[in-house]
């Protein structure tokens, strides 16, 4: 599975390129976003949590990125129609979209199946797959109209090899990979269009907090330090890397 912890962004990388971040307001998503706008890209920031999604638009402002557009969603409650809504306020105000990274995630809980709470579940599967999945439908043609698009699903070690209690979010990471696949598949014959799943690794981040609160984050890799590996797979250098599983970052040593 491809690393690319080493890669050497071109200073411009992604210049005149659209590119939508999920989850912009904190986290992976976050330094994504940063990283995305100093290397050229007009990003679209999504999220459920205005104030986050502010501070990071006057970041790249501040940086003197290009111009980003906020977009408030909260991907549990989201509809087809809201979707789609979005689709067309893109649409007006861009025309199309060079990129699309899902990185917007909740974990859930971490408990013996016995007792994960239905309602939980469903939460988790909405978050993390079901709508990601309908967003990705409503904006295909903007994909499509895209000389060079790049689509991330973020994955996780635990939707590559299941490990026990880890329930919902374990289940939507496998869920992911399988969609990556089966569209992966039905878009072979559209070069400029490829999709991927990116799996971020143990990284500094409220989440990885919340999984494992007896760690020290100090041993971890912060979200600026995998930043090499998420430009390498939206920008043009990975062209024609299709259907396949990244890693961000090299696995640990036991
Ligand atoms: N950190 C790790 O070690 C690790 C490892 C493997 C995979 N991942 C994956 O990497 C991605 C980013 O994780 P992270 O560690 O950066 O997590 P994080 O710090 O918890 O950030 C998650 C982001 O998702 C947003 N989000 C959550 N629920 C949402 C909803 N209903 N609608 C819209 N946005 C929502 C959050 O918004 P708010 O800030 O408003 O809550 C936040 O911006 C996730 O897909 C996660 O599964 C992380």
């Amino acid at each position: 599975m491809t690393c690319k912890i080493d890669y050497q962004p071109a200073p411009d990388l992604l210049r005149d390129r659209v590119v939508l971040v999920t989850g912009a307001g904190d986290g992976i998503g976050r330094a994504a976003a940063l990283s995305y706008a100093r290397h050229g890209a007009t990003v679209v920031l999504l999220g459920r949590t205005i104030a986050k999604l502010e501070r990071v638009y006057d970041e790249i402002e501040a940086a003197g990125g290009s111009q980003p557009a906020i977009f408030p969603l909260n991907l549990e409650g989201a509809t087809l129609k809201d979707f789609h809504d979005m689709a067309d306020t893109l649409d007006k105000e861009f025309g199309c979209l060079d990129g699309l990274l899902h990185n917007a995630g909740l974990l859930g809980r971490i408990t013996p199946f016995a007792q994960y709470d239905a309602d939980l579940w469903e939460q988790v599967m909405q978050v993390n797959i079901n709508g990601p999945i309908w967003m990705t439908q409503a904006l295909l043609p903007l994909l499509q109209r895209s000389d060079d698009a790049s689509v991330i699903f973020t994955s996780s070690s635990v939707g590559r090899k299941g490990r026990a209690y880890w329930g919902a979010y374990a289940v939507s990471k496998f869920a992911t990979e399988g969609f990556v696949e089966v569209l992966a598949d039905e878009l072979d014959s559209e070069p400029h269009l490829r999709i991927n799943t990116l799996n971020p690794g143990a990284t500094r981040t409220q989440m990885r907090r919340n999984a494992y609160p007896g760690e020290d984050p100090a041993n971890l890799r912060t979200p600026e330090d995998i930043m090499p590996t998420y430009l390498w797979l939206m920008g043009p250098d990975s062209a024609g890397t299709h259907g396949q599983k990244i890693d961000a970052q090299p696995p640990r040593q036991p």
